[in-house]
């Protein structure tokens, strides 16, 4: 593992690295084995894919091609709408892990709340960790009252709340939720796809440290105590964006970013699911 990158203990005890490899849109073979390969040897073991990026099975293929040691890997997997309720979450996650080519994953989630089959998913993710399919159950996209309506039938709460987080979103009330829970919060675009990266205020703090914009936004996600999966196909910039080990922000420096947060999303407000017709 690599020696710089944390490794924070979730709820039930697994360990999971602090930053990790966002694997959405990357649907082609070549350009998948390539990305896992440059972000393996850069120090990545965590691995973020999930139903809904159909890339499943090539990163199942990458992950035999690379031969990548499954002791050392942090998979994770997402149950996508379309499959969610008991007996189709069970049945999607073993089609998930016949495309990933493993026994388990490391880490489950439901990818969206959505009302309907809300607990029915939830009790397949318990059965499927009691059945050794996965070794962590978790969600994306719960705001706090998904997490209190959830609690109400849970036999046990989920260790991670994958949600988009960046600078221009800061989350913080969702986070101290969580993190008063024992869940661990986890950014998704955590670069705000790319969005904030011409930032002059993020620049200007850049250039003190002569490092990118996109370096001290994932240095601000590490020292807010957030995991984080930032996604690039280059591999200047998968090594860049794991690069950020060296240098610190100040408080001031961390006040300032706090304060770009104007709520703005690059993804769909959850809230607002249910009137999306199930879709996102
Ligand atoms: N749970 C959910 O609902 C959910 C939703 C969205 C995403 N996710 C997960 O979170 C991961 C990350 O989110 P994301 O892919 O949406 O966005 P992101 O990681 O915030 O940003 C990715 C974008 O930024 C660019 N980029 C990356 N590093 C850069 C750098 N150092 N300098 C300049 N540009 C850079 C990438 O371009 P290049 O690839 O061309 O370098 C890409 O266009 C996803 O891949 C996925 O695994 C989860």
């Amino acid at each position: 593992m690599n020696k710089q990158v944390n490794l924070l203990t979730l709820a039930d005890g697994q360990k999971m690295p602090q930053e990790g490899f966002g694997m959405y849109k990357i649907t082609d073979q070549a350009t998948i084995t390539s990305a896992m390969k440059y972000a393996y040897d850069a120090g990545y073991r965590l691995f973020d894919t999930a139903q809904l990026y159909k890339n499943e099975a090539e990163v199942g293929t990458a992950l035999k091609e690379l031969a990548l040691p499954r002791e050392e890997l942090f998979i994770t997997t997402k149950v996508a709408e379309p499959n969610q309720g008991f007996k189709q979450t069970i049945a999607s996650v073993k089609d998930s892990l016949h495309k990933l080519q493993l026994d388990d994953v490391n880490l489950l989630l439901i990818h969206w709340p959505i009302e309907r089959a809300f607990f029915d998913t939830w009790a397949a993710l318990e059965e499927l960790k009691k059945e050794g399919l996965t070794r962590s159950i978790g969600v994306s996209n719960y705001q706090m009252i998904h997490l209190q309506y959830l609690a109400t039938q849970a036999h046990e709460m989920p260790v991670v709340n994958q949600i988009e987080r960046h600078p221009r979103l800061s989350q913080q009330p969702l986070l101290d939720y969580d993190k008063a829970h024992n869940i661990v919060t986890q950014a998704w675009s955590p670069l705000g796809r790319g969005t904030i990266l011409n930032n002059p205020l993020l620049e200007e703090i850049a250039a003190a440290h002569n490092k990118s914009t996109a370096q001290v936004v994932l240095r601000w996600h590490l020292q807010s105590g957030v995991a984080f999966i930032p996604k690039s196909v280059h591999e200047a910039r998968i090594k860049q964006n794991i690069d950020i080990y060296d240098f610190s922000l100040s408080d001031q420096e961390m006040a300032k970013i706090n304060s770009l947060h104007d709520f703005t999303r690059v993804g769909k407000e959850p809230a607002l699911v249910y009137e999306y017709n199930l879709k996102y």
